[in-house]
């Protein structure tokens, strides 16, 4: 999405704001008083997360008819709500906020008019701080004109940010901020929902109870995995802050928008209702699809979500990536949902006594996704897909007999390697194989053992083992159990242990261990495996089956070249705390949360950053010649002292011995000639200490010593000789620039940048086109001063200088570092200029904060 942050500024179109004011009729009796706000989450669209600042009255309208027709009105839809950008760039002259005339012919109230005429109600964006994050007019010191503004409009709903804050970042200056808007909304008189958009930053379910409506819990949803799996991490634990009236907000909705699978759009759906999250749609629904329609219109969902106790779902267990949620709902049912978060197909269970259910011999199951009704004596359990999650509404159930059983069909599945079983008929190394959940179970060295070299080793030419377990959760014994294994064309399936029992009584596991083998020529890649249990049921015997499908990995060596590390996933990874983090150090609990890696002071791009009690698993396949590698600890976190260990096969091939804080990166080198499985572990006394892979380089093949590093990376500016004539784009909103030895990750100097508040872009055109044929990717280093900053780079391409900027910009927090990085193929031009990679005739990047940043190695990669 385009976002037009400092953008050199728009021609001022004045206009004279109408003046509207509501005259109610004089009341002949009391009227009742209007239902509370909010008092179950607000449900409706906002075209951020699909249109960024492309909003429009014709948009709006649209969605507004969509809601009507979609039939999302009658579910119960209500809010349509303007984001960013709908104002003009300076206020009128009686100092009132302008809606774009040319996006808005009609202004914010004509719109309200045509979305009130549809029984539904309308939002808008406004920010706390001197501009919005698009650089529009923010309503800092003009709450009270805005409030009543709005007011006059209409608008029924304000979503208010937190950009350009000039805030000193003290909670009492969030809760000063945002009260201000709170009093003057008070002050119009007029039913307005208030939504806090400060991204959790002041922990606003502390202290926003009876200031907003609903707060945001984290930073910006983004359309992929990674983001929402964090945000339900973050939002999860915040149950007890939430009630009616007061709700909170893990941000907008991505349903449809393309990124993620229908599994993981319904695990968003699903985790939303269950987390009494605002339903706020945030994609284009004028063009969704039946499937989109579907997820975003789930009546169950819909009700749990909206039921009116108003309780967010409590975390019951939330364990190797398994959670379960359980949310009351006022006719006495419960809702409970099983998520998984892994990769893997995975048995997610509770026990009813876990959960706030009463007492029972037995409870029903209604699957909120199928219909699907079933019984259980007294565990709720089902093998969940990867990336999915299972919600049940439940009550306590009389007569069982009448209900077929829940039948849970779990399964583990062992990394596969291409390759005869030839020569060697036995199963690869028996793993333990547990029946419920829990991570995957590779017939690979075992990656939980916390450090310890296993003493069976891998058989590379062996595929490997399937593990599948039938669960009888019903009242009532199973008859003529049976489990079949459907396998891609070419491979074989075959059991190693009985695949069929004649009863299986309740809570019993039938546990059937397969051999499965994948033809040598198959790429890897993920492939499904089509697993069923069939059986018969009650007193009439009746025939039933579950299915489940697993994904097989199925993995292949690196190809031949010199390879930084990091870009290559490993099999497994085990880290003690959060992810493993790729080209950056391990941070914290989240994804993405580090820092460049930085040894006694030398920082590095590339890596990967772990902490003791971390092990990561590649597959060689024998085709690989050795690993040259920095290690130490990391300076972000003093620690240790850790020890770093690469193991070949069972072998050790290099050891640091112990290192210490602040000590200077220890360089390895490991030969690992004919080694089919490499592991790297870091180890110390109590796990956790920051401990980095920098640099990790991995020769395969038959190359030369001194061939490129792949993937290649070409400089364009580091700041060795000066400034390099960067240069400021828009003169008039300030800034400077000097070189300094302070931060550099290339050379011994870098940038340093001094940024106005609002942001500017720094950079410089170019005497002769840059010719970028071949690269993917911009990137810089950036280190943030005291406040944080934002960082995003643009190009200008063709003689025209078109101006070209991609959606994507990463916050930095405070005293933080990071590499910037900007694919070309997220980089947008204005309509009609394609982005010529040969022709580059400027590069900025941009900054903010109002203080000192740092960045170095402008690069293309
Ligand atoms: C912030 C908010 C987003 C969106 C944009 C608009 O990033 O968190 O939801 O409103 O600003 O610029």
């Amino acid at each position: 999405m385009m976002r037009n942050r400092g953008r050199p500024v728009a021609a001022l179109v004045s206009s004279l704001a109408l003046c509207w004011s509501f005259l109610a009729p004089p009341a002949a009796q009391a009227a009742p008083p209007p239902p509370p706000l909010a008092a179950t989450p607000p449900m409706g669209f906002n075209n951020w997360n699909a249109f960024g600042c492309d909003v429009n009255e014709t948009l709006i309208k649209e969605t507004a008819d969509a809601f009507v027709s979609t039939g999302l009105k009658d579910a119960g839809y209500r809010y349509v709500n303007i984001d960013d950008c709908w104002s003009l760039r300076e206020r009128g002259p009686d100092g009132r906020l302008v809606p774009d005339p040319a996006k808005f012919p009609n202004g914010i109230k004509g719109v309200a008019n045509y979305v009130h005429g549809k029984g539904l109600k309308l939002g808008i964006y406004g920010d706390a701080g001197t501009k919005t994050c698009a650089g529009y007019p923010g309503s800092l010191g003009h709450e009270e004109l805005d409030a009543r503004t709005w007011a006059d409009w209409g608008v029924d709903y304000l979503k208010y940010d937190n950009c350009n804050n000039q805030s000193d970042g003290s909670q009492e200056d969030y809760i000063r901020r945002y009260t201000a808007m709170r009093q003057a909304l008070d002050r119009t008189g007029r039913s307005i929902v208030y939504s806090i958009c400060e991204w959790g930053t002041s922990r606003p379910w502390t202290w926003a109870k009876g200031i907003g409506h609903l707060w945001r819990t984290t930073g910006d949803i983004s359309d992929n995995w990674a983001s929402l799996r964090s945000i339900i991490r973050q939002n999860a634990p915040l149950a007890p802050y939430a009630g009616p009236g007061h709700w909170n907000d893990p941000d907008m909705m991505e349903i449809g928008n393309g990124g993620m699978t229908a599994t993981e759009y319904r695990t968003h759906m699903s985790m939303w209702a269950m987390m009494a999250a605002p339903l706020i749609i945030g994609t284009d629904l004028r063009t969704a699809s039946a499937e989109t329609l579907a997820i975003l219109g789930n009546r169950e969902l819909i009700a749990i979500d909206q039921d009116r106790l108003g309780v967010q779902g409590a975390v019951v267990s939330d364990e190797n990536g398994l959670m379960v949620l359980d949310k009351p709902l006022a006719n006495g049912d419960r809702a409970i949902a099983l998520y998984n978060s892994t990769d893997t197909l995975a048995t997610v269970s509770v026990t009813t006594g876990e959960t706030g259910l009463r007492d029972a011999g037995a409870y029903r199951l209604t699957d909120v996704w199928t219909g699907a009704t079933t019984q259980v004596k007294s565990t709720i359990s089902a093998a969940v897909p990867a990336h999915g999650t299972v919600v049940y509404r439940v009550r306590p159930l009389r007569d069982p007999t009448a209900v077929a059983p829940a039948v849970a069909l779990g399964a583990n599945l062992a990394t596969l390697v291409p390759g005869p079983a030839g020569g060697d008929s036995t199963p690869t190394t028996a793993v333990p194989q547990p029946t419920d959940g829990g991570a995957p179970v590779a017939a690979v060295p075992d990656p939980t053992g916390g450090g310890t070299p296993t003493t069976t080793g891998p058989d590379p030419t062996a595929g490997g083992t399937l593990t599948t377990a039938v669960t009888n959760r019903g009242v009532g014994t199973l008859r003529d159990v049976a489990v079949t294994a459907d396998v891609p064309e070419g491979w074989t399936a075959t059991p190693v242990t009985p695949a069929r029992r004649s009863r299986l009584a309740t809570d019993a596991t039938l546990e059937t261990r397969w051999r499965i083998d994948v033809p040598a020529s198959t790429p890897a890649g993920r492939y499904p495996i089509d697993l069923t249990a069939s059986y018969r049921w009650g007193p009439r015997h009746r025939p039933a089956t579950t299915s489940s499908q697993v994904i097989a990995t199925v993995v292949t060596a690196p190809e031949d070249g010199r390879r930084h590390l990091s870009t290559i996933s490993p099999v497994t990874s085990v880290n003690a705390t959060g992810p493993l983090e790729p080209d950056q150090s391990n941070g914290g609990a989240l994804e993405n949360d580090g820092n460049l890696i930085t040894i006694g002071g030398q920082v590095h791009t590339r890596g990967l950053g772990t902490t003791t009690g971390s092990e990561l698993l590649y597959y060689l396949g024998g085709r690989c010649s050795r690993l040259v590698t920095d290690v130490g600890i990391d300076d972000e976190a003093p620690g240790g002292p850790a020890t770093f260990t690469v193991y070949a096969d069972d072998a050790v091939a290099a050891a640091s011995g112990p290192v210490t804080s602040g000590e200077a990166p220890k360089p390895l080198t490991a030969d690992l000639t004919g080694t089919a499985w490499l592991r790297l572990v870091a180890e110390s006394e109590t796990t956790g200490t920051h401990a980095d892979w920098a640099s990790p380089v991995l020769t395969c093949g038959d190359v030369p010593d001194d061939s490129p590093v792949l993937p290649e990376s070409r400089t364009l500016f580091s700041f060795e000789s000066g400034t390099e004539d960067f240069t400021i784009a828009n003169p008039g909103d300030g800034g400077t620039v000097a070189q300094s030895p302070l931060f550099h990750t290339e050379g011994t100097n870098g940038l340093k940048v001094s940024t106005p508040v609002a942001g500017n872009w720094f950079g410089r055109p170019l005497a002769t086109p840059l010719d970028l044929t071949g690269a993917t990717m911009l990137k810089f280093d950036l280190k943030a001063g005291d406040a944080g900053t934002v960082g995003e780079i643009a190009v200008q391409v063709g003689e025209a200088f078109s101006w070209c900027q991609g959606g994507l910009w990463t916050w930095t927090n405070a005293h933080s570092s990071r590499t910037i990085t900007e694919r070309f193929d997220q980089i947008s031009c204005p309509t009609g200029i394609t982005l010529d990679r040969s022709d580059i005739r400027a590069v900025w990047v941009f900054l903010n904060t109002g203080g000192e940043v740092f960045i170095d190695n402008i690069r293309a990669e």
